[in-house]
């Protein structure tokens, strides 16, 4: 049995006024069958941590640099991440990688410094609408899981988001042969590379345009073990149904 997620990145929005979304998730939160992750803007961490602490819900932060300490204005070390009490950090959101023109090796160095920091790291891959076209997903697919995850990758440090760049923010889904179809391959690279024990156990989450009319048959997929949410997870009335249909799926 691997462990379902559903996990929210609340990308650039909220500010305080949004912590009582959290309030109203967590009294949602009828069962331990899925693991509750929240991702809000870095300011708001620690006080998100702070209002869940007798709440099911974890909290993770949406990036890290790959340095401790030191001269980059505006950044944020994994350890200052961990020190709020987050316990999760996505990381190689295709918004970064396009915006921050991050590479997969730096995706790679970070994913690194959040296991160090230890936080589990929320590792994005997802082809562009043009791959897509072109028939390159599975070979943008493989490419950008072996250049981003590290050897030392395990089940407890990592969870894999498939985000189809098409897919985020434009309600545009794959259709579950889609999906399945990226899933499957996913899994049998992590089982090649890592063995069946690590490969079979890492959970494996769809993204992109995921709401509560849409997650119960994303859910179906043998290997789609939650969900990476972004608007659908700012409201607490929109995150709950989701939740509810991974934990039932
Ligand atoms: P969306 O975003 O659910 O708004 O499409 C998903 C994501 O970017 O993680």
């Amino acid at each position: 049995m691997r462990r379902k997620i559903a996990a929210g990145n609340w990308k650039m929005n909220g500010t305080a006024a949004a912590l009582s979304e959290l309030d109203a998730l967590a009294a949602s939160i009828s069962d331990d069958r899925a693991t509750v992750v929240i991702c809000p803007p870095a300011p708001l961490l620690y006080r998100a941590v702070e209002c869940t602490k007798s709440s099911p819900i974890q909290i993770g932060a949406q990036d890290c640099h790959v340095q401790t300490s030191g001269a980059f204005t505006g950044d944020i070390s994994a350890p200052m991440i961990a020190d709020t009490g987050a316990a999760y950090v996505i990381l190689g959101h295709s918004e970064r990688r396009d915006a921050h023109e991050e590479s997969n090796s730096d995706v790679r160095q970070k994913v690194k410094a959040a296991w160090a920091a230890n936080l589990t790291a929320i590792l994005c891959i997802g082809e562009s609408g043009d791959d897509r076209a072109a028939n390159n997903t599975l070979d943008i697919i493989g490419g950008q899981l072996s250049g981003s995850l590290p050897d030392a990758t395990t089940a407890e440090n990592t969870v894999i988001a498939y985000e189809p760049i098409w897919a985020i923010g434009t309600g545009l889904v794959p259709s579950l042969e889609q999906i399945i179809e990226v899933h499957d391959f996913i899994r049998a690279r992590l089982i090649t590379r890592f063995g069946a024990d690590i490969g079979n156990a890492i959970p494996l989450l769809y993204g992109g345009s995921v709401k509560p009319d849409n997650a119960g048959t994303i859910f179906q997929a043998e290997n789609v073990d939650g969900a990476l949410v972004g608007g659908a997870s700012l409201k607490a009335s929109d995150f709950a149904p989701i939740i509810s249909a991974l934990a039932a799926s």
